[in-house]
């Protein structure tokens, strides 16, 4: 096992566009990391590069602290589990585990000791003389992990892995590919675009967008400090809402009407006219439902557009209006996202009991403390707490509107 070190990595292909532009990542021995992003951001290219199959514009890549820049992939002892998992229809499941260790001219006990130890840990047992061809999408995805296993390499890079199965598959094969990844305690790079994969899998999650890392920190970290607008619009499920807000001593205007936020982030906000508010959807509730326990937080009216009752929750949808400048933000955001188009209206989660319903003038809580803001011209967060959020970007990159 070995740590992977990547220090200001660039990729320009041949038609000179730089699809990881200076990307520097510190993957710890044993750690499970997740390179996140939309469509395009330069995701498999960094993870082709790790394993040898892109040749490195410039910077260093360092497993362990050997430098692997001009290895060839063979050379440098990584697993890489493709979508497509790549088995020999052919061979049995036990013979496409032995297959790197028949390359090797692994002597056959040894090569019998190793292939049955992984299909145990894998519980591929029962499965051994079967063809891939009548495997279901997880075993497969499981005996091609079990090649990777027996190489006894130093990680293990997946590139979007799950992609290919139903969505409860997907949900099984996430939680064992963790419970796997823990147990051997081997160095993982885990590729997606899977907000929710991110969340689950990693023990750090570095996001991308166009080339660029814009933060690198642990789930938690990322969700309750995004350290822009882009990582707060892409981290979480339903999404952060962005409304227009200025900011007034320790009072934030928005267009529902004025919330109390903790005197510590007005100050970073404060001086810095139109400004954008963001606010997860779970940070609301039903007034009347509203835990008396909650001290802070401030109550508004808003006309209810529509009513989603899941039975557990309850997703209310306020419209509202938002100035150009915000809307132009916004709209870069969107499409930024991969989004479906702007919609200026507050989705609210709120407890399944409520009352409330279309058409309605309701008493909406928010939880004044978890309001982030962020400068509308470059999307930093000025409310961010920077002792817990991990590695951010400088603003100046992270624009919006570059
Ligand atoms: N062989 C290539 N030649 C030129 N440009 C390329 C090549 N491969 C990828 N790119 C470009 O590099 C950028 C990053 O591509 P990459 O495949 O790394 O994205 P990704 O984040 O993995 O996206 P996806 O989620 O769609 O797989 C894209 O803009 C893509 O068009
Ligand atoms: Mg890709």
């Amino acid at each position: 096992m070995a740590a992977i070190t990547m220090n200001h990595i660039v990729k320009q292909y041949g038609d000179g566009f730089p699809a990881v532009n200076d990307i520097s990542i510190d993957v710890a021995d044993g750690e499970f990391m997740i390179l996140v992003g939309p469509s395009g951001c330069g995701k498999s290219t960094l993870l082709r590069m790790i394993v040898g199959l892109e040749d490195i514009t410039s910077g260093d890549m360092m497993i362990g602290d050997r430098r692997v820049n001009d290895l060839a992939p063979r050379d440098r002892n990584l697993a890489m589990v493709f979508q497509n998992y790549a088995l020999y229809p052919h061979l049995t499941v036990y013979e496409n585990i032995a297959f790197p260790l028949r390359l090797a001219k692994t002597p056959e006990a040894e090569l019998d000791k190793l292939v049955r130890d992984a299909s145990a840990t894998l519980e591929l047992d029962e499965h051994l003389d079967r063809k891939p061809g009548n495997l279901s999408g997880g075993q497969r995805q499981r005996v091609a992990m079990g090649r990777a296993i027996v190489r006894q390499s130093d990680a293990f890079l997946f590139d979007e892995p799950l992609s290919n199965l139903d969505a409860k598959l997907r949900g099984q094969m996430r939680t064992e590919i963790a419970r796997l990844q823990k147990r051997l305690g081997i160095t993982t790079v885990y590729v997606t675009h899977d907000q929710t994969e991110a969340m689950t899998l990693g023990d750090r999650v570095a996001v991308l967008k166009r080339g660029i890392l814009q933060q690198l920190a642990t789930p938690r970290e990322l969700y309750e400090n995004p350290g822009n607008l882009f990582v707060a619009g892409f981290i979480g499920s339903p999404p952060m809402n962005f409304l227009p807000a200025t900011v007034k001593g320790s009072t934030v205007e928005l267009p529902f009407g004025s919330v109390e936020i903790p005197a510590e982030r007005a100050e970073r906000a404060a001086g810095r006219g139109l400004l954008i508010a963001g606010i997860r959807p779970e940070h609301f509730e039903d007034a009347s439902l509203a835990s008396d326990s909650v001290r802070t937080g401030s109550t508004f009216s808003a006309k209810v557009d529509a009513v989603e009752w899941l039975g557990n929750e309850t997703y209310a949808y306020l419209p509202f209006e938002a100035p150009a400048e915000v809307r132009a933000q916004l709209e870069q955001l969107e499409k930024d996202l991969d989004g479906e188009g702007l919609r200026t209206q507050l989705v609210v989660s709120l407890d399944g009991s409520s009352r409330i319903a279309e058409g309605q003038d309701a008493e909406i809580w928010v939880d004044g403390r978890r309001i982030h803001l962020f400068d509308p011209s470059t999307g930093e967060n000025l409310t961010v707490d920077h002792e817990h959020a991990g590695r951010i970007l400088g603003a100046e990159v992270n624009s919006g509107k570059a």
